[in-house]
């Protein structure tokens, strides 16, 4: 027997440098102990002989390092044996990344799943209690992961609260932001927190007045919303209450037409969306356009609104535009199948004009109502960066007007503090009336689409933010 040793649960570059040795030595997934510092994950450690040795660096489809990333942090201890095996797999190619019978494969793709899940919930369900500490004001949170997803989870709080001094304490491990490093500390306990502040009323006040009681499904919010995490959020406080008194404003709110919403897929999302009356686009259209792509892309690219093609097909960007942005695409090496490709506005708003129907731009209300879709889109995805395709999804994305002449290639951030990139639209290439500046303009966009690329195989490779 082998043994390979990870510092951490969630090691993901000790356990790739383990698999690295193990291949070179030919180690059968069998024979190899996965062990996290000194704590067997395996009865049977205590028979083992040899440590893997380091190996050089292994050549993989891209998706199964997506995957890896993420079963990684799945508490199953036979996470790391399993990954291995389908890694040998891989290599003598007795298993494809893209067969969706296999039930290997499938297993490893629920764990990702459950992982995505409850790094999703973290986001939503972490709640900070200030409090002064030496004069200055820190922000502590509780919260009790299902899996290791403390560490990967730590970029995302860095990023949306990087002006707090915060600490998010857990039974596993405890992270800590002073505003300019992020420090780690041992395992916490609950007593450790504290358990309610000053600002909590205010907040109870404003959940109150958001609660949507045509959004209440009690079975769906408890799906959403597990009890576990109730102890940790105030608001909770209410709930009984605000259900109790639901019905005669359920009523009200119904007459305004606000849709009953709860998903957390991107399919439950779609068949949601398919029946959105948030405004009057809708009625004119054929068909919602909602975004496609794999749920763990980990590059998201928003355009304005579907055009006539798309709302026909019911795709985004399958028309001229997209035809364009296929091909600037392909020429800067970004694969369209591994990105997540949407819009800012999902109806095509349009003006007959006699048998046509003539594009025409969506204002910043039906913008706003359409927001809500894809802000749901990205915490279901959890891209490493949006791409911002012209003026109408940078307005979306960040709540800001943004020139994008200006600015195209710079970094913003989305209001969830996700890196967005700006970019044009890719229609704007059709309208040019000159063909060489249009030439030009093509090659200045494929750059700043190499730049996108760029990016995410950076983030990938730090492993800077959520896995997929
Ligand atoms: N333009 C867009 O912004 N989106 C599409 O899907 C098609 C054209």
């Amino acid at each position: 027997m082998i043994t390979a040793r990870l510092s951490a649960e969630d090691d993901f570059d000790g356990w790739r440098d383990q698999c690295r040795g193990l291949l070179r030595i030919g180690a059968k997934p069998e024979d190899v102990i996965w062990q996290v510092g000194d704590t067997p994950t395996d009865l049977f450690a205590a028979t083992a002989k040899l440590s893997a040795p380091i190996g050089p660096a292994i050549g993989v489809p891209p998706e199964f390092v997506n995957l890896a990333r993420s079963v990684i942090c799945h508490t199953d201890p036979k996470r790391f044996g399993l990954l291995y095996g389908l890694l040998t797999d891989i290599k003598a190619r007795r298993r494809r990344m893209d067969d969706a019978a296999d039930p290997v494969l499938r297993n490893l793709h629920d764990m990702a799943k459950h992982v995505r899940r409850d790094i999703h919930k973290m986001r939503a369900f972490v709640r900070f209690r200030r409090v002064e500490q030496d004069g200055a004001e820190h922000y502590i949170a509780w919260f009790e992961p299902e899996h290791h997803i403390v560490r990967t989870n730590a970029a995302f709080f860095v990023r949306r609260f990087a002006g707090m001094q915060w600490s998010i304490l857990t039974p596993q491990i405890s992270v800590h932001w002073d505003r300019q490093t992020l420090h780690e500390g041992p395992a916490a306990r609950k007593e450790d927190a504290p358990s309610e502040d000053v600002i909590e009323d205010q907040w109870k006040t404003y959940y109150g007045s958001i609660f949507n009681p045509a959004r209440l499904k009690v079975k769906a919010m408890l799906k959403e919303m597990p009890k576990k995490y109730w102890h940790n959020m105030p608001e909770t406080a209410l709930v009984s209450e605000l259900i109790k008194s639901a019905r005669g404003r359920e009523v009200s709110m119904i007459e305004k037409e606000i849709v009953p919403i709860a998903a957390d897929t991107l399919a439950s999302l779609k068949s949601e969306a398919n029946r959105c009356r948030r405004c009057p686009l809708y009625a004119p259209a054929s068909q919602i356009v909602f975004g496609e792509g794999p749920e763990n892309a980990r590059i998201m690219f928003v355009g304005e609104q579907p055009g006539d093609q798309e709302d026909l097909a019911g795709l985004p960007f399958v028309g001229p535009a997209g035809q364009l942005f296929n091909a600037a695409l392909a020429e800067a090496g970004v694969d369209r199948a591994q990105a997540y490709v949407t819009n800012a506005v999902k109806h095509f708003k349009f003006k007959p004009q006699g048998k046509r129907r003539i594009h025409d731009k969506p204002n910043v209300g039906e913008i706003n109502h359409c927001r809500w879709w894809l802000k749901r889109e990205i915490d279901l995805v959890q891209p490493d960066l949006v791409v911002a395709l012209g003026a109408t999804a940078a307005r979306s994305l960040t709540g800001r007007n943004i020139p994008i002449t200006a600015n195209r290639g710079q970094v913003f951030e989305s209001i969830e503090g996700v890196p967005v990139l700006v970019t044009i639209h890719p229609s704007y290439l059709l309208r040019l009336p000159d063909a060489q500046l249009a030439e030009q303009e093509k090659a200045v966009f494929v750059e700043d689409l190499r730049q996108t690329k760029a990016m995410v195989e950076r983030a990938s490779a730090q492993g800077a933010r959520t896995p997929a």
